[in-house]
């Protein structure tokens, strides 16, 4: 019995999750056509495993951040309890928008593929603000097309499995099916893809042209960078100072991998003075904005955050355009800094063969570009990057 009311919990908060999710897509700009799609994909692939005591309460976060940022810290391999060739299919949900019919689509085949960061969701790219903010529209009115999805973790999976591997696998697969032409609205297959990474969603489309040098056409990695000593992963969870997501909000996220096993393997920031301290950089935003942020907020799987920045970073074979792209203040992946750690040649070597490749720090904004002000511009230098460096399709 306990088992049966926690499986329609479960369900429940499943339920709700697509509801909102779905919820968030706007067709409000009358220059792009949208499609929403739930995805099966199956993925294999090597993912770790949790070794700590699993989460029962919120004594037990503040405890690991004392374990995480002590002076001795271990080493967060040692986290780890070892790791497991898995396979596993999941059910992701995402969107295709290409130019309306008549609309000017001199870039319709070129596919944008995005992947947010985590304490979002795919809604990141077209929020329900005004155009200012929305990633969607800009790049649809210059006439390309995109697919946008939420990760792993914004669904009803257990935050002791979601995290970079299965991820990774995921972005791969949905790439081979997008170019395949499924999930493309009415233009088919594509001639050209493009990764479009932001935080976390730009590790894992690293790690999928670090695996695959052909994969796609272009590479844009925003709120990123390749210098390990610039990244803040403590500073991140002092700063969040996380709690556990279905204890902030029972009604929301109460089922979010609690209610069958008290795992509870899903947080998230404390309040809306974290979320800014993290992601926003004043007086560049709107407080409004980042209420917004905070009330549209997707928990994030320990295990994702405990694999987000320990990826390997080797230098690419990848050949195409490349884009690494940053708030000047991102506080996450440049330490509150990005000027001169985007452009130098340590970094430029991580991408020896990109043609080209470029480095932006970008002025005025934090870690959540989007949701700066500012936005448009920074919209306006990927289009630009993408339009100089790619054939129109
Ligand atoms: C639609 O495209 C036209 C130009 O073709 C532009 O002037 C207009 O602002 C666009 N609408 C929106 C909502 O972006
Ligand atoms: C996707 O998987 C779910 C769960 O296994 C299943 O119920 C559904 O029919 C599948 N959808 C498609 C299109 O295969
Ligand atoms: C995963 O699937 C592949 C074939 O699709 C199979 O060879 C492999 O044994 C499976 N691995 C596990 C752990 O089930
Ligand atoms: C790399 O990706 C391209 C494009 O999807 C694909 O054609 C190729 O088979 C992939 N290579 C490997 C080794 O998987």
């Amino acid at each position: 019995m306990k088992a049966r009311i926690a499986q329609a919990a479960l369900l429940a908060a499943g339920a709700f999750q697509a509801v909102s999710a779905s919820a968030v897509v706007r067709q409000l700009n009358p220059n792009r056509t949208c499609e929403n799609y739930r995805i099966n994909v199956t993925i294999t692939s090597d993912n770790l495993e949790y070794g700590l005591p699993y989460f029962e309460d919120n004594f037990d976060v503040a405890d690991f951040i004392d374990v995480v940022s002590a002076r001795n810290a271990p080493d967060i391999t040692t986290f780890f309890a070892g790791d497991d060739d898995t396979n596993a299919t999941y059910t992701i949900a995402g969107t295709f928008c290409q130019p309306a019919r008549g609309r000017p689509d001199r870039n319709k085949n070129t596919v944008l593929i995005a992947t947010h960061d985590t304490n979002f969701d795919r809604s990141y790219w077209d929020p329900l603000l005004d155009d200012r903010y929305s990633f969607v529209d800009f790049v649809v009115n210059k006439g390309y097309s995109i697919f946008y999805y939420d990760r792993l973790g914004v669904g009803d999976v257990s935050g002791y499995v979601a995290q970079r591997a299965n991820q990774v696998a995921i972005l791969t697969q949905l790439v081979t099916m997008i170019q395949a032409g499924r999930y493309t609205g009415t233009i088919g297959r594509p001639d050209q893809t493009v990764l479009v990474g932001h935080g976390f969603g730009s590790v894992l489309s690293f790690e999928a042209v670090g695996n695959n040098a052909t994969l796609v056409d272009a590479l844009v990695l925003t709120g990123f960078s390749v210098n390990a000593a610039d990244f803040n992963p403590i500073g991140f969870l002092e700063t969040a100072e996380p709690r556990i997501a279905a204890f902030q909000r029972p009604f929301e996220w109460g089922g979010l991998d609690t209610a069958s096993t008290c795992e509870a393997g899903y947080l998230t920031p404390v309040d809306v003075y974290a979320e800014a301290a993290l992601y926003f950089k004043a007086p560049d935003y709107e407080e409004c904005v980042a209420f917004y942020t905070e009330r549209t907020k997707a928990p994030f799987a320990i295990l994702e955050y405990l694999t987000t920045f320990n990826f390997d970073i080797d230098p690419l074979d990848f050949a195409g355009p490349t884009l690494l792209l940053s708030g000047e203040y991102d506080f996450i992946w440049c330490m509150s800094d990005c000027d001169g750690i985007l452009d130098d040649d340590a970094t430029a070597d991580i991408f020896p063969d990109a043609t080209p490749f470029q480095g932006t720090s970008y002025a005025g904004a934090g870690h959540a570009i989007n949701y700066h002000l500012n936005a448009l511009g920074a919209f306006n230098i990927i289009s630009n990057f993408l339009g100089n460096n790619l054939p129109p399709t």
